[in-house]
């Protein structure tokens, strides 16, 4: 089974504060999205492998650790995971970039995908599916089963704010995954947006609304 990772690092907890709060603007928005996302990154990578390699210092010969072979694929979900790929991509600049197209219908609160591409290798790599929001899960089971399909096994999902409906619903379809989350809110409201959340991702940091 995978595991729920609430991150409770007193960093993190201040960032997603801030990020909650109404009268944060876009570009602290887009800001904290970037850093919380490098910091939920850190802790997702831990168990990356490692291989001995022996490298010269000024002193001489060190046997020393790099992360061995293919190493991390990032895919935001369109739009708002968007916003997490910078700051993973400052910890990890050689990880490649997959993109997966979804909105939710405000009616049937349902996924409708719309675009999908990925890195050719990413089967061999560990993927973190990055989203902001994780409100009814349907838009991350539906990304996490495209990627399934491609042949990517090793996943991992990344949501700064999720709702208990959006956890379950992924733990259900999907109980391989682990996820890491920032935040556990109390429930979704009518229009199923997530209470008190932060609002609409995508628009806070786009600046749409
Ligand atoms: C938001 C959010 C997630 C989804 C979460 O995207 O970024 O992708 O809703 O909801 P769910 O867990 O109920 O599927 P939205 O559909 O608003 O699209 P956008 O990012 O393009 O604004
Ligand atoms: N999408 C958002 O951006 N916010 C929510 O609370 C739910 C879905």
């Amino acid at each position: 089974m995978g595991e729920l990772h609430v991150m409770d690092h007193p960093l993190v907890q201040h960032k997603v504060s801030v990020l909650r709060n109404k009268e944060t603007g876009s570009k602290q928005f887009r800001e904290l999205v970037e850093e919380i996302a490098m910091l939920m990154a850190y802790d997702a990578t831990r168990d990356l492998p490692l291989e001995e390699i022996e490298v010269e210092t000024p002193l001489g010969p060190a046997k020393t650790k790099v992360v061995a072979g293919k190493k991390l694929a990032v895919v935001p979900i369109l739009r708002a995971g968007l916003g997490m790929v910078d700051g993973i991509l400052s910890l990890v600049p050689s990880a490649k970039v997959g993109h997966i197209g979804l909105y939710r219908d405000p009616e049937t609160k349902l996924p409708v995908e719309y675009y999908c591409k990925l890195p050719l290798d990413a089967e061999q790599r560990l993927t973190l599916v990055l989203d902001p929001m994780l409100a009814t899960g349907g838009s991350a089971v539906d990304a996490i089963s495209q990627l399934k399909k491609y042949g990517v096994e090793n996943l991992k999902l990344l949501n700064i704010i999720a709702a208990p409906e959006g956890i379950e619903a992924v733990r259900k379809a999907h109980p391989d995954v682990d996820i890491y989350v920032a935040a556990v809110d109390e429930r979704l409201n009518d229009h199923a947006y997530i209470v008190p959340g932060l609002g609409d991702a995508g628009d806070r940091l786009f600046g749409t609304k």
